[in-house]
């Protein structure tokens, strides 16, 4: 086992082929609102209680209704089978091992039954929507009949952020075999022989299959996901409601205004997010808006968090702020890219081991009792 997420990050950057890693890191524009995410965990301080026994610490918390490991999942990530063969198969496994749930992507490169059929942990799907509704739709009901507990609907990508990396490596779905990419592909070997395992460049699959366009896979789906309903508002997430039984969470919001809409919209929760610095540039840091959100809305929807989460300490801190749970973006991706299923486990059990310590030194013996008085005022 590594020593840190960021040195999974550094395995992952040697292993993948350049375009793949930077997909896999790469933010908006200049970066800054990536950046600031990965800042703000650094902003805030502790403030420790000492003499508190701390030889039991219990990491555990419950959600809708559910016992889980620690205050986390696995998040949403498209395209993952750019690390790893059957990544998200991989995933949801790891989650499951690590007693998490795992929240695939509907820009997932595995369908969501095969994901089923290899994991019998908790699974909460992932929507976008589409400008025919009916994609959404069928996707909704594929999950509910494979026993995907909840829904996850993202909010802020109504189109792509710019991510110059992706311009400049000519990234696109299907993969374009460009001269540069192939030079790219022959100097990471043991990358490229894993993708012709798989059956060459990844494909959206799930998406394919809901659009019903499983001839001609990789065009059609790609051009779907590139058909966003940029018409969503609050009124649809009651059109969400009827298709979906069971909790419904909305990804993608950075105020207390929204929040309220949320929870007036009758949201079950919210993943406070700016997509991981991926989409509006010079976002605020999901960690920092935090504070307000939870006053407007603590306790009356559930309350999520990401954008940098790479510590356990960042968990704690999240908890102690009024969130939930995190959501794990990158650092599982990580793990996957530089080691498959043993890099996603070893990931996991990082962040777990520095959460309990966090809270061995924290004088918190619980992290479901981590609350503001906690942190440190400014
Ligand atoms: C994402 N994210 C994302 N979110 C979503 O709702 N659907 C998706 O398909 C994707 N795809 C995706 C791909 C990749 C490569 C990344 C890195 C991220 C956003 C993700 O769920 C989460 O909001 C951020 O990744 C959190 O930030 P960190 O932890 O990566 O810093």
């Amino acid at each position: 086992m590594l020593p840190a997420i960021k040195d999974y990050r550094e395995l992952a950057r040697r292993r993948l082929s350049r375009f793949a890693f930077d997909y896999l890191e790469g933010g908006a524009e200049d970066g800054r609102s990536m950046a600031r995410n990965l800042a703000s965990w650094g902003d805030v301080t502790f403030l420790p209680r000492t003499m508190v026994d701390v030889s039991q610490v219990d990491t555990s918390i419950t959600l809708f209704g559910r016992q889980q490991a620690m205050p986390a999942f696995v998040g949403p990530t498209g395209l993952n089978g750019l690390y790893w063969p059957q990544a998200e198969q991989v995933l949801a496994r790891a989650a499951h091992a690590a007693g998490l749930p795992f929240v695939m992507s509907t820009a997932s490169t595995s369908l969501l039954e095969d994901v089923r059929a290899a994991s019998p942990g908790d699974l909460w799907l992932q929507l976008y929507v589409q400008k025919d509704r009916r994609i959404a739709q069928s996707m909704m009901a594929r999950a509910q009949a494979a026993g995907f507990s909840a829904l996850m609907l993202t909010v802020d990508t109504m189109v792509h952020g710019k991510r110059d990396h992706d311009v400049r490596n000519g990234f696109r779905m299907p993969v374009p075999w460009t001269p540069r990419l192939l030079a790219d592909l022959l100097s990471h070997p043991r990358w490229c022989l894993r993708m012709l395992r798989q059956g060459g460049s990844p494909q959206l699959v799930n998406l394919a299959r809901s659009a019903g366009v499983e001839s001609n896979i990789q065009k059609q789906a790609a051009a779907m996901s590139r058909e966003m309903d940029m018409g969503l508002r609050w009124e649809d997430l009651a059109w969400v409601r009827r298709h979906w039984q069971g909790p419904v969470i909305v990804k993608g919001v950075l105020s207390a205004q929204d929040a309220r809409l949320a929870l007036q919209a009758g949201a079950d929760g919210i993943v406070v997010s700016n997509h991981g610095g991926r989409q509006l540039e010079c976002a605020p840091a999901p960690m920092a808006q935090l504070p307000q959100i939870a006053d407007a809305v603590h306790g009356k929807m559930h309350i999520f968090v990401d954008g940098g989460v790479r510590r356990g300490s960042d968990i704690a801190k999240a908890r102690a702020l009024g969130a939930d749970a995190v959501l794990l973006g990158r650092a599982p991706l990580y793990g996957l890219a530089a080691s498959g299923p043993q890099g996603v486990a070893e990931v996991l059990e990082i962040l777990r081991t520095e959460l309990e310590t966090t809270l061995r030194l924290l004088g918190a013996p619980q992290a479901r009792g981590l609350d503001a008085s906690f942190m440190q005022k400014h």
